[in-house]
C-alpha cells in the first residue's frame, strides 16, 4: 500500500515537471524583475527594486530587454501570442515634454543595436525602413509626435510592422466597462498604465487602462493583420525604447506572456515594484502663494502705513533747543485738538491779529482758551517765541494765565 503511495506520488511529481518545463517555454511572468534573467541592452538596467528601467533621462539613448529563449512561430505551430504588461513614462518634470516611447517588440533577433534612438524608438533604422526582411512587429507607446512619420500629432499607440510607419495608431484612452465611455490617457503622467497585445491569429488588439481598471472589454485598437510572413521560426519578445531631444524615465514594472490565452497568468498589481514619480512643477504652487499673500499683504500694509502717516501729520509738532526751559508747559497738539473738538467752528469764540481763539476742555475737566497763531516765516517764529515767553511772565488777576503752549509747523 505505502509502496502504490510512493509510487503515484512519484509519477504525479514527473507530470507535474513535465507540465512546468513544458509551460516554462510558452509562458512567464515577472511581478517585478528581480529574478528575471533577461537579455538587457543599452542603458537599460534592472534598478534594486525590481524595477525594469529601459531608459533614463539622458538624450539619444536606446535600451533593451527580451526573453531570452525564442519561441517557436515556425509553420506547425499557431501565430497567437497574448501578453499584459505594466509600463511607466515619466518627463524629468511633470508637464513637461518627454520622449520617445516605449515598443514591445517581436523580432528576430535580440540584438537591435544597429537601431536608431528617437522616433525609431531604438527598434528601426533608416534602412529597415518598410523592409519586409527586418520581420519586426511593435505595439509603440509612442510619446513624441514625428511628422515625418506620420505620426498623430499627439502621444499616440500604434502597431508597427517592419516600418517606423504605423500601420494603425490611436490617441491612448481606454473604454470604462463602467461608465460605458471612451476615456482619455496620459501617456506621459509616470503614472502606471496597464497593456495588452491579444493576436489570435487573424484580429491584433490593444487595450490600455491605468492600474486600478480591470481590463477594458473593448480594446483601443482591433486590427485585422497577418503575421504568418512577418514571423520567422524562431522569434524572441521583449521591450525597446528610446530617447532623444526629448527624454523620459521608461519603465517596465511587470510582465506577463503566453502563447495562449488561457494559460496568460495573471499579474499580481500588489506585488509590482513601486516608480518614482516625475517631480512636480514645485515652484508653480509657491509662486501663486508668494503672488497672493504680495496682492493681499501689500494693500493691508499700505493702508496702516497711511493710516499711521496720517496720525502721525496730523498730530505733528516741532520742538527746538529754547523750548526745554519751557518743557512743562507744552501740551500735545492731540491733547489741544481734542479739547477744541478739532478746532471745530462751535468752539470758536474769537479772532484777534495774530490768529482764532477757541474755547475747550482739558480731560481733567479744566476750562481753558486757546489761541491759534499762524506763523510761516522766520519773523512769526519770533513773534510766537515773544509772546509765549512775556504772557508766560505776566501774571495779573484779570488777565488769563498762560498754561502752557504747542507748537506745530505752519
Ligand atoms: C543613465 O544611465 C547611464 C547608464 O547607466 C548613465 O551613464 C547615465 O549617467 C544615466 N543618466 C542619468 C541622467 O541618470
Ligand atoms: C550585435 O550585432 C552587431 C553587428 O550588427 C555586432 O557588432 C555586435 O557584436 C552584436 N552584439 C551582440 C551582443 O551580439
Ligand atoms: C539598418 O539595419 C539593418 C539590419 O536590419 C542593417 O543591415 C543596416 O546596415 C542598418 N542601417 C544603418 C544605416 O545602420
Ligand atoms: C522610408 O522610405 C521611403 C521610400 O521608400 C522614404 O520616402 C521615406 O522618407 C523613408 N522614411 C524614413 C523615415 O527614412
Ligand atoms: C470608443 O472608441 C472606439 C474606438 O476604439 C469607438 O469605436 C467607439 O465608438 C468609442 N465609444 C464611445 C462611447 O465613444
Ligand atoms: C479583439 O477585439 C474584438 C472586439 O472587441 C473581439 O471581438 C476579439 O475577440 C478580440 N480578439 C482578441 C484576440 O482578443
Ligand atoms: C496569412 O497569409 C498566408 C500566406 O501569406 C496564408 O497562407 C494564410 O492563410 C493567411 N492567414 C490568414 C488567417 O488569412
Amino acid at each position: 500500500m505505502a509502496c502504490r503511495l510512493h509510487l503515484m506520488v512519484l509519477i504525479f511529481s514527473c507530470v507535474y515537471l513535465i507540465c512546468v518545463s513544458s509551460q516554462q517555454e510558452t509562458r512567464f511572468v515577472y511581478n517585478g524583475f528581480n529574478q528575471a534573467d533577461l537579455f538587457i541592452d543599452g542603458i537599460s538596467k534592472i534598478l534594486p527594486g525590481g524595477l525594469l528601467q529601459l531608459t533614463n533621462t539622458t538624450e539619444l539613448q536606446k535600451g533593451h530587454a527580451f526573453f531570452k529563449q525564442p519561441f517557436d512561430f515556425g509553420p506547425s505551430s499557431s501565430l497567437s501570442f497574448y501578453t499584459h504588461f505594466v509600463c511607466s513614462l515619466g518627463p524629468p518634470k511633470l508637464g513637461a515634454d518627454g520622449g520617445h516611447g516605449i515598443a514591445f517588440v517581436v523580432s528576430p533577433s535580440m540584438n537591435l543595436s544597429y537601431a536608431f534612438p528617437s522616433q525609431y524608438l531604438g527598434v528601426f533604422n533608416s534602412t529597415t525602413n518598410g523592409t519586409s526582411s527586418s520581420h519586426l512587429l511593435a505595439i509603440e507607446l509612442d510619446t513624441v509626435e514625428n511628422v515625418e512619420l506620420h505620426d498623430l500629432d499627439k502621444p499616440h499607440v500604434g502597431i508597427d510592422v517592419n516600418n517606423p510607419i504605423s500601420v494603425e495608431s490611436s490617441l491612448p484612452f481606454y473604454f470604462s466597462n463602467a461608465l460605458r465611455k471612451n476615456i482619455s490617457l496620459n501617456l506621459m503622467s509616470g503614472e502606471p498604465i496597464q497593456v495588452w497585445v491579444d493576436y489570435d491569429g487573424s484580429l491584433l488588439n490593444v487595450t490600455l487602462a491605468p492600474l486600478e481598471i480591470l481590463k477594458p472589454n473593448r480594446p483601443l485598437i482591433s486590427r485585422a493583420i497577418n503575421l504568418s510572413e512577418v514571423f520567422q521560426d524562431k522569434m524572441y519578445v521583449g521591450f525597446a525604447a528610446s530617447t532623444g531631444g526629448w527624454t523620459s524615465n521608461q519603465y517596465i514594472l511587470g510582465w506577463s506572456f503566453s502563447r495562449s490565452k488561457e494559460l496568460l497568468q495573471t499579474l499580481d498589481l500588489s506585488k509590482l515594484p513601486q516608480v518614482p514619480l516625475p517631480e512636480k512643477e514645485k515652484k508653480k504652487l509657491p509662486l501663486l502663494v508668494v503672488g497672493l499673500v504680495v496682492s493681499l499683504v501689500i494693500p493691508v500694509l499700505m493702508v496702516l502705513g497711511g493710516v499711521y502717516w496720517y496720525n502721525r501729520n496730523k498730530f505733528a509738532e516741532v520742538r527746538e533747543p529754547w523750548e526745554k526751559e519751557y518743557g512743562p508747559h507744552r501740551f500735545s497738539y492731540k491733547s489741544l485738538y481734542k479739547a477744541t473738538n478739532g478746532f471745530g467752528n462751535d468752539c470758536r469764540i474769537g479772532k484777534g491779529g495774530f490768529g482764532e481763539v477757541y474755547k475747550g476742555i482739558l480731560p481733567v475737566g479744566r476750562h481753558i482758551a486757546v489761541k491759534r497763531l499762524s506763523h510761516d516765516a522766520e519773523q512769526g517764529m519770533k513773534q510766537f517765541v515773544a509772546e509765549v515767553v512775556t504772557m508766560g511772565n505776566l501774571q495779573h488777576r484779570n488777565l488769563v494765565p498762560l498754561l502752557g503752549y504747542c507748537r506745530r509747523k505752519r
